[in-house]
């Protein structure tokens, strides 16, 4: 257990991140007696609240959104004694220097030395202010124990990234700087690491040799909902496909780690997006196609065209869809296909990675009434469904020898969503305690940005005339299947 005192101030403390994900997160880190005994959290925004009704607002969100449901009374008075608020202006160093005099108050009355975390869930654009004003401040700024956390977009393309990177690192240390990409904390992404390094019969087979190709597909049934104006400068490639599908990409494709020291860890990632095949300018069409969602029927309502949506400009080129094909050049998968998916207003919600093994070398079924053995398939369920299955091939009980692909379940013991952390409660701990393994290194963002780029440029350059071209509702543009179909596959979409 961490036991160091513990203050975190949120900036953006009133903001949907701070409500939806990390008061709820660290709730539940209470609950389950993970945090230390001496913690502190100051909300803070422009808007004045009184401490009391800052707990309120806290209250709302955990009720709402919490995986443990409502809170109980008692918990959260104990909780909620540990919560105070400060209006500030973030753009003003004197706000910082009021946080510092708290925090110096916190020190006395604990005795001891503390970690302080600041965490901006606020505008990218105000992180180098934030960064700015802590070392322009009294707040402490210790390479051992203070602590930036920040959300992506981290940057807009490579060249943003870079300056952003560049800004941060003149202020903190690489080790004090906390980039979340959220895929990462997530329960079964987790485990691909444990399946695939705690298993002998998996590295045999994880390969060029066994492995025909691998999908990675993150389906989302909603729209952009209320962020039509952030969504509308992004794209989904930006959004989606530049951190959380890559970094899928290089969990599945990354060689051993020695151990699981942060750095090790992420030099093996960095290895994989660094040996993705650069995608040339002329080649964008036959290696990635995008979409945007027209109007469709969801649930018996109609719902609007992504042009239609509240903030998105009524011409707009951006995309809400995206499928590619990457090629890994190194030993391991040279020629082996890894197809992205990603997209808003699909027919389904639902985030799986498909590691799709070849066929027998040899059909010695020749006979039989079911005669080709299917190749077999390794699924990887990360949402909604937490689950790691084998199809294999087995003989149908019965008189003949027929075949029949079945089966071989981890399903998570039936446990539910509500009953393992969400990934802020795994992430929001790893950085009490000083973990960095599942945060992005800033290379790491810049190796990824460097993948996307010709893409994002060829985009950006060249309108498509065709949007809207897949209706809400749908499987994605057409243009989609015929991506993968040329290569012989087809995108699996699970019941
Ligand atoms: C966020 C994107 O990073 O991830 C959103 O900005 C997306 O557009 C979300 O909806 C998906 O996360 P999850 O955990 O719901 O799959």
């Amino acid at each position: 257990n961490i036991t160091k005192p513990t203050v975190i101030i949120v900036f953006g403390g009133n903001g949907d991140l701070t409500k939806r994900k990390i008061i709820p997160a660290l709730y539940n880190l209470f609950l389950e007696n993970r945090l230390p005994e001496k913690f502190a959290i100051i909300g803070t925004s422009r808007t004045e609240f009184k401490d009391q009704k800052y707990r309120d607002l806290l209250l709302d969100g955990i009720n709402e959104f919490s995986r443990t449901g409502k809170a109980k009374k008692e918990d959260w008075a104990k909780f909620s004694e540990k919560i105070t608020y400060q209006a500030s202006n973030i753009k003003d160093v004197g706000s910082y220097n009021e946080f510092a005099d708290k925090i110096s108050d916190y020190k006395k009355e604990w005795k001891e030395d503390i970690s302080t975390l600041y965490y901006c869930a606020v505008s990218p654009d105000l992180f180098c202010t934030i960064a700015e004003n802590v070392s322009k401040s009294k707040l402490e700024n210790n390479r051992e124990t203070t602590r930036m956390i920040i959300e992506k977009p981290f940057g807009r393309d490579l060249e943003s990234a870079k300056t952003l990177n560049a800004k941060l690192l003149t202020i903190f240390d690489e080790k004090q700087i906390y980039r979340i990409d959220h895929y990462l904390g997530k329960e079964v992404v987790q485990n691909v690491m444990a399946f695939r390094f705690a298993n002998t019969i998996m590295e045999p087979l994880w390969n060029r040799t066994h492995i025909e190709h691998v999908q990675i597909s993150v389906t989302e049934k909603i729209g952009v909902e209320d962020r039509g104006s952030y969504f509308d400068n992004a794209g989904i490639l930006r959004d989606m496909i530049q951190n959380h599908l890559l970094q899928l990409l290089c969990i599945i494709a990354m060689e051993p780690p020695i151990n699981f020291d942060a750095d090790l860890v992420r030099d093996r990632k960095v290895e994989v997006l660094k040996a993705i095949r650069k995608i040339v300018p002329g080649s964008v069409d036959s290696m990635a196609v995008r979409g945007q969602y027209g109007s469709g029927w969801v649930e018996g309502k109609e719902v609007p065209a992504y042009r239609d949506e509240l903030d998105v400009k009524p011409d707009s080129n951006t995309e809400t869809y995206a499928a590619m094909k990457f090629y890994v050049d190194n030993w391991r998968w040279q020629g082996i296909p890894f197809y992205l998916r990603t997209g808003k207003r699909l027919f389904k919600s639902d985030s799986h990675i498909i590691i799709q093994f070849k066929e027998v070398p040899h059909n010695m079924f020749q006979n039989q009434e079911r005669n080709i053995p299917k190749a077999n398939r390794l699924i990887i369920s990360i949402q909604p469904d937490m689950a790691i299955k084998f199809q294999l091939e087995s003989k149908t009980p019965g008189l003949e020898m027929t075949l029949n692909t079945v089966d071989m379940v981890f399903d998570y013991s039936g446990k539910t969503k509500g009953d393992s952390p969400e990934a802020y409660e795994t992430l929001l701990l790893d950085v009490i305690s000083g973990d960095q393994t599942l945060f992005m290194r800033a290379d790491q963002v810049e190796a990824a940005w460097e993948v996307v780029m010709p893409i994002l440029d060829y985009w950006e350059n060249n309108k498509n005339a065709d949007f809207p071209n897949y209706p809400a509702n749908s499987w994605g543009p057409e243009n989609a299947d015929a991506l993968i179909a040329k290569d012989g596959f087809h995108w699996i979409n699970l019941p």
